[in-house]
C-alpha cells in the first residue's frame, strides 16, 4: 500500500486564478474581496504561526432557518477545497442563498497550505484529535494547533452545523474521487447520492475498492467515525456530514471546480431538505 508523506511538498498551477496552488496571499486577498462583496463577518478563531483562522458568517443570522458549515483546508497538499469555496464565493450574487445560515472555515490550516504540505509547520494533522465523549468535544494528546482553537470555538461550529457539515479533502495517491458521508441511517441515502452525483458531474470517481484500510463501497465510506473534525460534529449532532475526496492526480481547475460544485450543492436549502437541484450555472 502507498503511504502519504505528510511532508510532501505538493504545488500545481492553477489557470483559474493564474497563481500557484499555495499562493497564500493571492487567496487571502481573493477571499476578503468576496467576503466583503456578500457582507459576511469574518472572525479570527485563533492564529497558528501568525495566521489566522477564519469563521466567516453570512448576514441576517436566522434560527429558524437551517444551518450549515462548509470547511476546506485542513489539510495543505489538498488545496482545491479552499479554492472551490472561494470560486464558489466568486459566483455568488447578492450573500449566496438567503435561506440559509452560511459559515465558512475558508483555510483551516494555512502553514500547511502555503508549504504545500499535508501537516502544519509543526508536522501536526489538523484532522485528527477531536475526541468525543459524554456530548462533548474534547483535546486529545495528537490534537493539533488548530484542532485546539476549533475545540475553543465548539460551541459556534457545532450551532452552525446543525443542518449539515461539508468538509473539502483531496487524496494525492488517487486518480479518481470518492465521498466520506453520514446520515442517520445505516446505508447511504439522498444526501450522500446528490452529493456523489455532483462529484461524479465534475470528476472521475475512482476505481479503488479500499481507501486506507477502508472499504470503498458505491465511491462511498459510510458512516465510518474517527477522530477527524467531520466525525466530530456528526457525533455532536449535526444532521448529514460529507467529507469530499476529489483524487488530487486530476488537473488543479477541474479539482477546484467539483469542490465548488459539492460546496454549492450542500449549501442548497433544498438539499438539505433533501430536494436536490443543482445550479444551472455548473458546467464543470
Ligand atoms: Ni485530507
Amino acid at each position: 500500500m502507498t503511504v502519504r508523506n505528510p511532508l510532501m511538498r505538493h504545488e500545481w498551477q492553477s489557470e483559474i486564478f493564474q497563481c500557484k496552488s499555495n499562493d497564500i496571499s493571492t487567496f487571502t486577498s481573493l477571499l476578503h474581496t468576496q467576503l466583503d462583496r456578500h457582507d459576511f463577518t469574518a472572525t479570527t478563531l485563533g492564529t497558528v504561526d501568525g495566521y489566522p483562522i477564519l469563521a466567516c458568517e453570512s448576514r441576517f443570522y436566522d434560527p429558524e432557518k437551517p444551518s450549515v458549515l462548509v470547511s476546506a483546508g485542513f489539510h495543505g497538499e489538498e488545496p482545491a477545497g479552499p479554492w472551490g469555496l472561494l470560486h464558489l464565493l466568486t459566483k455568488w450574487e447578492d450573500g449566496g442563498p438567503h435561506s440559509l445560515n452560511i459559515t465558512l472555515l475558508p483555510l483551516v490550516n494555512p502553514t500547511g497550505f502555503l508549504r504545500g504540505t499535508r501537516f502544519n509547520y509543526n508536522e501536526q494533522n489538523p484532522n485528527r484529535g477531536f475526541g468525543f465523549k459524554d456530548g462533548r468535544v474534547l483535546v486529545q494528546e495528537d490534537t493539533s494547533e488548530e484542532g485546539k482553537i476549533l475545540i475553543a470555538n465548539s460551541a459556534l461550529l457545532e450551532e452552525s452545523s446543525r443542518d449539515g457539515i461539508l468538509t473539502c479533502h483531496e487524496d494525492v495517491l488517487q486518480t479518481g474521487s470518492y465521498l466520506y458521508t453520514f446520515e442517520e441511517s445505516s446505508r447511504p441515502g439522498i444526501f450522500s447520492l446528490t452529493l456523489l452525483d455532483t462529484l461524479k458531474s465534475c470528476v472521475a470517481l475512482t476505481d479503488a475498492t479500499e481507501i486506507d484500510g477502508l472499504p470503498l463501497e458505491g465511491h462511498l465510506i459510510h458512516n465510518h467515525f474517527d477522530t477527524s473534525f467531520e466525525s466530530y460534529l456528526v457525533q455532536a449532532g449535526a444532521k448529514v456530514g460529507v467529507c469530499s475526496e476529489t483524487g488530487a492526480r486530476q488537473p488543479i481547475d477541474q479539482r477546484i471546480l467539483a469542490n465548488s460544485a459539492l460546496s454549492a450543492t450542500s449549501l442548497s436549502k433544498q438539499n438539505v431538505r433533501f430536494e436536490f437541484s443543482f445550479p444551472s450555472w455548473y458546467r464543470c
